[in-house]
């Protein structure tokens, strides 16, 4: 058996997958986010630590085998989230995660220093508040004492993986996320560090998402059950997990994932393609492989959001309940899932949710449906995107939340107009950690051997002709809404 743990937004889930890359047993542990301020959005990293050490418990005890079967670990973890660490490797604040977007003076200030076109020739990402420079920059300039402590800094899954192990260390695919990361010299870029003025010695050391970097410590062996010296492996970002978890490991695969956030990412075997800074380019969890991927900030949390202001008891299968009896277009109801600002294509940390064209007669399940579709639209943007840029995307695999509901994976196809994949597992990004695991621990030569073994399609959804047709001239309205 192996673990993997997806250190998420919400939750932390921990998925035990045996050798045929079943998923033997599931915990979940959530927690909240910390939003004291508009944009602001915090969490303590040592809730996670705690959560993912009481889910390791359960785990090893509710577990259909002996903890020396558990043969290593690895992660996937929620980007950019900075956790400033003082010499003595405990954290000096919060971390600031992912969606907090206090930073957009940051951003401009990266851009006046390095250079837009030096930036994005070095990083291939635009400055985004989401990223983590501009998070360091803030800390340096709002709270200089505290980053004068600051001897490293780490991403959300690399601080929990060093409490569980003792060492320091950050895969490429999460440091592409920092803006930090020379994509062609796969190396912290000194360029970046002088520019902005920190120094690159605060940089974690580099390595591949299946490494090892270490063995879980005889202190959490004995608080978690786990076996002392199992084998940890170093993990990826989310994004790059949910991909391996997916399958996407060619040219031309697609992922559609709606968690919290949305992305639709797609890989690249080269980092020499030019999106122009348009949609992000990071390292895949995959070695020498990379994706492109545009990210709605708000996806499943817009639905979250809704059910919680109007039904928080109601389970997301009840609140969703009729929304097959509405017809494309909300009778005229149109939702811009901007609740905490815009990624792709805007880039706009300011812009805010709408719902447009209410009328009396409109009820709950045209809201719950308005809301599904303005998801999907904005996702839509994203791969608009990769096909002007000459990407053929007829196919798409999707998962998280938002692949629980066969109706929402009609929709991604006819507003995608792509046919829609639901694998028999919605949890790529834990299922993509599980696979690093069982690749590092030696158990397939590739992880393309791994997916196969581990991955099988439930059902294929193909895009409706005449929806597809009502999906275009309406995609065109939502585009029109955020000018
Ligand atoms: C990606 C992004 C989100 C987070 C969610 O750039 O910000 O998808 O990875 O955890």
């Amino acid at each position: 058996y192996v673990i993997g743990v997806d250190l998420g937004t919400s939750a932390v889930k921990l998925l035990l997958v045996d050798q045929n890359g079943d998923i033997a047993l599931e915990v979940s542990k959530s927690y909240p986010l910390i939003q004291e301020k508009n944009g602001y959005s915090e969490q303590d990293p040592e809730v996670w630590v705690e959560e993912t050490l009481a889910g390791l418990k359960e785990l090893v005890q509710q577990a259909p085998c002996p903890a020396s079967d558990i043969e290593g670990m690895s992660f996937s973890g929620q980007m950019h989230g900075l956790v400033l660490l003082d010499n003595e490797k405990k954290p000096l604040r919060n971390a600031i995660l992912w969606n907090d977007t206090r930073t957009t003076k940051q951003c401009r200030d990266i851009l006046h220093q390095v250079g837009e076109d030096r930036l994005l020739a070095i990083t291939k990402n635009p400055a985004l508040e989401g990223f983590t420079l501009p998070k360091i920059l803030w800390v340096k300039e709002n709270e200089p004492e505290l980053y004068g402590k600051a001897s490293t800094f780490v991403l959300p899954k690399d601080y929990l993986r060093y409490r569980l192990t003792g060492e320091i260390a950050m895969d490429y695919s999460d440091a592409a996320g920092t803006l930090l990361l020379d994509l062609s010299a796969n190396d912290w870029s000194k360029e970046i560090c002088d520019a902005v003025g920190i120094n690159i010695e605060i940089c974690p050391p580099l390595v591949s998402s299946s490494d090892q970097t270490g063995v879980v410590e005889a202190g959490v062996a004995e608080q978690t059950g786990l076996r002392a010296h199992t084998k940890v492996f170093a993990g990826g970002a989310d994004n790059a997990c949910g991909a391996i978890g997916s399958g996407i490991l060619s040219d031309g695969k697609t992922l559609c994932s709606i968690g919290t956030s949305g992305v639709i990412l797609s890989y690249e075997s080269s980092r020499d393609k030019d999106f122009g800074g348009k949609v992000h380019y990071f390292n895949h969890g995959a070695p020498d492989a990379y994706y492109t991927m545009g990210v709605t900030l708000a996806a499943g949390d817009s639905l979250r959001w809704f059910k919680d202001v109007y039904a928080p008891q109601e389970t997301f299968e009840a609140f969703a309940k009729g929304v097959e009896e509405v017809s494309p277009g909300s009778r005229g109801l149109l939702f811009t899932p901007y609740i905490s600002g815009e990624r792709t294509p805007h880039a706009d940390a300011n812009i805010r949710g709408s719902f447009i064209g209410m009328t009396h007669s409109h009820t709950r399940r045209e809201f719950v449906h308005a809301v599904m579709e303005g998801i999907t639209f904005s996702l839509n943007e994203s791969l608009e995107i990769f096909r002007e840029n000459g990407k053929t995307i007829d196919t798409i695999v999707s998962t998280g939340g938002g692949a629980k509901n066969e109706y929402w994976l009609q929709m991604q196809a006819d507003i995608f107009n792509a046919e829609v994949v639901k694998l028999s597992s919605e949890q790529g990004p834990g299922v993509g950690a599980a696979m690093l695991a069982a690749y590092g621990c030696g158990w397939f030569d590739t992880l393309e051997g791994c997916a196969d073994e581990f991955l099988t399609i439930e059902k294929t959804f193909s895009p409706d002709k005449e929806k597809v047709e009502s999906y275009k001239k309406l995609f065109h309205i939502y585009q029109d809404v955020y000018a």
